[in-house]
C-alpha cells in the first residue's frame, strides 16, 4: 500500500497552503490581465491562477487573492468598471509580464514600466497588450469571495465578449506557471526560472 504524504490544510499556514497548492496544480497559464480605474488610469498585471471555465457563454475565471495592503488594484478596476482585457503571454513577453507584476502605487501606470504597446479594444475600455497572440475582452460576471486575510480568493468570473487571434498563433506557445521561479515554454518543452523584480 502506498502512504501519501497528508497535509492538513487546517495545520498549514496560508503561506505554506499557497507553497504547496502552487507547487502542485501546474502548469498553470497565465493571464496578463489590462484593466482600468473608474478614473482611467490604466493597469496591467499577470496572474496564473487562470482557467476557462465554460463556453456558453463563454467565460473565464481569474483568481486576484488578498495581498498585505488588501484588494489588488486589478480587483478595484473591475469590480468598479466591469471590464478587462485577459491577454496570453508567449517567450518574447516573459520580461514585460514579469516588470508588471511589480506591486505599484495604484496611481502608477505598470504598462509604462513593462514596455508594452496597448491598442483600443472593440467592446472594452481597457486596451489590450499588442504583442500578444490571443486577447479575451471581458465583461465581469460575478466576483466570489472565499475567505478574508492574506492569500483569500478573490474569484473574478467574466463573460469572454470578443476574442483576438493573431494570424501567426501556430508559431507562438504560452508559457506557463510552474511551482515557485519555474515556467515551462511551450514553444520547446523547456523550463525556465523567473525571479520577481525587485
Ligand atoms: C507569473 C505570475 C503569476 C501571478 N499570479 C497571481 C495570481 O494568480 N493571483 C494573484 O493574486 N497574484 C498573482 N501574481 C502577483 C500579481 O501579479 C501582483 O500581486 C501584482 O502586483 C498585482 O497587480 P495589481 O495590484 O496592479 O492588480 C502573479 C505574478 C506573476 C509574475
Amino acid at each position: 500500500v502506498i502512504q501519501f504524504e497528508l497535509l492538513d490544510p487546517g495545520k498549514l499556514s496560508a503561506n505554506e497552503s499557497y507553497r504547496v497548492l502552487s507547487n502542485l496544480v501546474i502548469p498553470r497559464p497565465i493571464a496578463l490581465v489590462s484593466s482600468m480605474s473608474k478614473l482611467g488610469i490604466p493597469n496591467l498585471a499577470p496572474f496564473s491562477f487562470f482557467v476557462v471555465g465554460g463556453a456558453n457563454p463563454p467565460s473565464v475565471v481569474f483568481s486576484p487573492v488578498l495581498g498585505s495592503n488588501g484588494e489588488k488594484d486589478t480587483l478595484v478596476n473591475i469590480r468598479e468598471t466591469g471590464e478587462y482585457v485577459i491577454n496570453l503571454v508567449h517567450r518574447e513577453m516573459t520580461d514585460g509580464m514579469n516588470q508588471a507584476s511589480r506591486p505599484l502605487p495604484s496611481d502608477e501606470n505598470e504598462w509604462d514600466i513593462s514596455g508594452f504597446e496597448g491598442i483600443e479594444s472593440h467592446c472594452v475600455a481597457p486596451k489590450r497588450v499588442a504583442s500578444s497572440m490571443v486577447q479575451l475582452e471581458c465583461k465581469l460576471f460575478q466576483i466570489l469571495e472565499h475567505g478574508e486575510g492574506i492569500g483569500a480568493a478573490r474569484y473574478v468570473v467574466g463573460e469572454v465578449v470578443m476574442i483576438h487571434r493573431h494570424p501567426e498563433l501556430a508559431q507562438f506557445h504560452p508559457i506557463s506557471r510552474l511551482g515557485d521561479a519555474d515556467y515551462l515554454d511551450l514553444q520547446d518543452g523547456r523550463t525556465f526560472q523567473l525571479d520577481r523584480p525587485g
